[in-house]
């Protein structure tokens, strides 16, 4: 069996359902492990970023090991300036040890003041098309916490991706899912188990009461993969044995219905 792909919007990049989300996979020591074992057992996305530090390196390091690149990398950058983010696409492109790369993203762009600098003359968007231009990415991309900003990256038609939070936890941007799609701009959950915080409370309980709660990290990933909408869910994932644990739920999940979907939302509110 295979991991489903979806269309990434208007990039028409097939990914699986299910990608990885690198923030904190080199902070220990079974983090290339890690990789390997997601690529093996087919994750075809994996999100990065220069500022997740050692991420860009160790996804190199795996691509080096692997003896060239078989799947979807997006990474982003603060830079906020032209100059800045094409320093950063090539500071990317050696890292990674990559002749271009899939998806760049701007960064945690979350204010409406971030959002005028890297959408200005001279801003970060216009040293992304530059560099979209010279053949070194294939794609622009945003990442934001910002519903406004958001909404504005969604129609103003420069993005191809936008990464945004959802989960069980946060259905703040449920609006703007139907939107992204209705414009076809590929849409990447973030934080689809809501954040290392939450799980690990989560996990805590688990241990302590012996048994299994409804709303478990499997069912929070169901909860995501059940939005048809959204292209690729990207879990933060350190060690092997979680990343197992997210594709055998990929593989075998049914969609959740509304009534279990909304067991899920009322456990998350009564959780945190
Ligand atoms: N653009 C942005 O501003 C931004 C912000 C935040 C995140 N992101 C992206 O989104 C990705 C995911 O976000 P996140 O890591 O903050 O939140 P998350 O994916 O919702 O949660 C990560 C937590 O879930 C745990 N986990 C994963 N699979 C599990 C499983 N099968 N069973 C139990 N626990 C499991 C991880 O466990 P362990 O503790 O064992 O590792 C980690 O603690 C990041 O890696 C990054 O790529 C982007």
């Amino acid at each position: 069996m295979e991991l489903k792909k979806r269309r990434l919007g208007r990039t028409n990049l097939m990914v699986t359902e299910l990608g990885l989300g690198a923030m904190d996979t080199p902070t220990v020591k079974e983090g290339e492990e890690t990789l390997h074992l997601a690529l093996d057992l087919g994750i075809n996305f994996i999100d990065t970023a220069r500022e997740y530090q050692d991420s860009e390196y160790l996804i190199g390091k795996v691509i080096r090991a692997r003896g060239g690149k078989d799947f979807h990398i997006a990474t982003k950058t603060f830079s906020r300036t032209r100059d800045g983010s094409q320093h950063e696409v090539d500071r990317s492109l050696g890292i990674l040890g990559v002749d271009r790369i899939d998806i760049y993203q701007l960064h945690d762009v979350s204010s409406l003041q971030a959002w005028e600098e890297v959408m200005q003359e001279g801003g970060a968007l216009e040293g992304l098309k530059i560099a979209r231009e010279r053949g070194l990415i294939d794609y622009i991309g945003i990442s934001s916490h910002s519903l406004d900003v958001l909404e504005r990256a969604i129609l103003c038609g420069e993005f191809d991706t936008v990464m945004l939070e959802y989960s069980a936890f946060f259905r703040d941007t449920d609006r703007l899912i139907g939107l992204a799609k209705e414009r076809n701009v590929g849409i990447i959950v973030m934080r689809p188990l809501g954040g290392s915080g939450r799980t690990s409370v989560i996990r805590t309980r688990m241990k302590a009461s012996g048994q299994e709660t409804s709303l478990t990290p499997a069912m929070l990933l169901r909860y995501v993969l059940s939005r048809p909408e959204i292209s690729v869910a990207i879990p933060g994932v350190r060690y092997p044995s979680r990343v197992r644990e997210n594709v055998q739920v990929a593989l075998s999940y049914r969609p959740l219905n509304e009534s279990e979907k909304m067991e899920c939302e009322e456990e998350a509110a009564l959780l945190f």
